[in-house]
């Protein structure tokens, strides 16, 4: 289980979390949906110990992990996680099973002479075949995004952070993504936090939806509660609509 509270994290005199609290139940997925820009990937990177909040609580498995501060807990708690970055982060200069492995070394006691069986086998549930000596650079955006989410589960973490998986899929290849996921959950029982603008998507895969709005969670419900909800800021989120409460601006400095 997952316990986040009253997390705040500033970068200089930008305020982005500003009180969160989050709750997600053992073997539950959670959806965060919110504008661009409203903090999303901070959450995950502060749950995942990427970024120091500067207060709150963020409690996995009853540890406070805001309180770690040796690397070798750090290191000891990631374990728990595979985490799917927004923009992939694959290496470059890595062949694509590489990429997926190379985790593992640091993760798992997996011996090496395995890493390419393993590689193969996260690859095929993702849908990729052959593509294990390519480079990033060869590969189509979506491909990318799903060595991304295989070197994610290369591990079988017991947590999995999504940042945005579907975005930059077709239709029908989000939605064989969306499955996978819910896959996950219920055959290895994994507990999900995933970040998505895709609301297919969302009302597919989540257990529960939180909608992220001025640092805060403005709410928590189910798909079919959001999909009838009279809250004027979700419905317009969800509606994707520019007028409404929601001001958004198209220029940063405005
Ligand atoms: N390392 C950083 N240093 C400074 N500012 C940062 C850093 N990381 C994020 N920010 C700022 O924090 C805010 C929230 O960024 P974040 O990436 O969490 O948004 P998001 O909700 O994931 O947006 P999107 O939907 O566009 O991915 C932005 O204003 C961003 O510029
Ligand atoms: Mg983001």
């Amino acid at each position: 289980m997952i316990r986040v509270v009253g997390l705040r994290k500033n970068f200089g005199s930008r305020m982005v979390l500003q009180g969160v609290d989050l709750t997600v139940e053992s073997g539950e997925t959670m959806v965060v949906i919110g504008g661009s820009g409203c903090g999303k990937s901070t959450l995950l990177k502060c749950v995942i110990g990427l970024v120091r909040p500067n207060s709150g609580l963020i409690e996995v498995d009853g540890a406070d992990v805001t309180r770690l501060h040796d690397e070798v807990e750090i290191a000891d708690y990631r374990r728990k996680f595979g985490y799917c970055f927004q923009e992939g982060a694959l290496f470059d200069s890595l062949s694509v099973w590489e990429n997926v492995t190379f985790g593992l070394k640091y993760l798992t006691d997996v011996p090496e002479g395995r890493y390419r069986a393993i590689a193969q086998e996260k690859l095929e549930l993702v849908g990729l075949r052959e593509v294990e000596e390519l480079r990033p650079a060869q590969l189509s955006g979506g491909m990318k995004k799903r060595v991304a989410l295989a070197r994610a589960i290369a591990a079988e973490p017991q947590y999995i952070l999504y940042d945005e998986p579907t975005t930059g899929l077709d239709p029908i290849m989000s939605d064989i993504i969306s499955d996978l996921i819910l896959d996950l959950k219920e055959k290895l029982g994994v507990t999900s936090i995933a970040v998505t603008h895709d609301m297919r998507s969302a009302y597919k895969i989540g257990d529960r939806i939180a909608m992220l709005h001025d640092g805060k969670v403005l709410g928590v419900a189910s798909p079919k509660e959001i999909k009838t909800t009279t809250n004027p800021y979700i419905r317009q989120f969800v509606e994707g609509v520019s007028q409404g409460p929601i001001q958004m601006k198209l220029r940063d400095y405005d």
